[in-house]
Order: C-alpha cells, then structure tokens, then sequence
C-alpha cells in the first residue's frame, strides 16, 4: 500500500496512465513511479533529489524497464519534450504556487490533445495547517472546472479549444 496516496487515487491514476506515455514531477524515492510502471507504457520521473537520495529511486526501480529519470527541475526537464507529445503529467513534486504555475505553463503545451494532467495534495483537508499547499488555488484560477477528483487528487484533459 503506498504511504503517500489513497487506494482510490492510487486507483484511479493507475487506469489514467494504462499503456501511456507520461511524466511524473517529484518521484522522491519511487514509490509511486514504480507502482505506476506496471501501467504506463513509459514514465519520465522527474525530481531534483534535494531531499532524497538519487540512488535510492535508481535501486528502487531498477527492475522497470520503462522507466526513465530526469534529475533536473521540472522546468528544465520540459524542454525535453516536444508540444503534443506527452499522454499525461502527474504532479507531485513543487507545491509552491509559483511553482505550480510554472509546472502548468512549461508541460501543458507539451500535452497531446485527451493528454491529462493530474494534480496530487489539492484537496487541503488531507494535510496538516503548516504545511498546506497551494494546488487547490492554483488549479482553480487555472482550470475552473475540473474533468475529474478523487480525494485529493484532481485531473484536467487537454481538449482542442477551438
Ligand atoms: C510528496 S514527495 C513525492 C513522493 C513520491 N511520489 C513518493 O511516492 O515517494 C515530493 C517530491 O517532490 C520533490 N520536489 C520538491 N520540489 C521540487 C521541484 N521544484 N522540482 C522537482 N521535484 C521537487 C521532492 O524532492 C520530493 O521527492
């Protein structure tokens, strides 16, 4: 059972990401990126290992092959990518709200259209009063609606705005 995430979100972000391509922001050790590699078709995990060992993520996952790390900010690791070319985002990792914002500018672009980009901690009431985050705020002025919630995870797809 992972630490971090309810059963339903665990659930539910599993069949998000079934045979996808996608990135995942603050993978910490991998506990997450893991479980979610038996999924996706490929996870990019993406942290800047600050607080947790680099090579605890690389013995924790050396056993899935779809894996990749990107040991960098998230805002470096976009360029990576091309715009239209990633199935899902899974943010999990920078919770300040300049970062957030930041996060949502840089991957949204790089999102195929029907790509989702998951938010974890928006729902303030799963966390204690000093260390609250900021996603809720910031996913509301962003998104005003949201495709999806489950606890405290919310998921918005990316449509064709014509
Ligand atoms: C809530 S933990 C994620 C836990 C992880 N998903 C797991 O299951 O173990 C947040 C992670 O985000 C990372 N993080 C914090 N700020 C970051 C940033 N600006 N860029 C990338 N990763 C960041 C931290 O290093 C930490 O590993």
């Amino acid at each position: 059972m992972l630490k971090n995430m309810t059963k339903n979100e665990f659930n539910r972000l599993y069949a998000l990401v079934q045979d996808k391509i996608g990135v995942e922001i603050g993978c910490g050790i991998g506990n997450i990126t893991k479980a979610i590699s038996g999924s996706c078709k490929r996870v990019y995990a993406v942290d800047t290992f600050d607080h947790v060992k680099v090579e605890e993520f690389v013995e924790y996952v050396k056993d899935c092959k779809n894996v990749r790390l990107i040991e960098s900010f998230p805002h470096l690791a976009s360029k990576i990518f091309n715009e239209n070319e990633l199935d899902f985002v899974f943010v999990n990792g920078e919770q300040t709200e300049s970062g957030i914002e930041q996060t949502i500018n840089d991957f949204y672009p790089k999102l195929k259209m029907d790509g989702v980009i998951i938010f974890h901690d928006y729902h303030t009431e799963f966390f204690e009063k000093e260390v609250l985050p900021e996603v809720k705020e910031i996913c509301d002025r962003y998104y005003k609606v949201h495709d999806g919630s489950l606890d405290s995870m919310v998921w918005i797809i990316k449509r064709n705005e014509l």
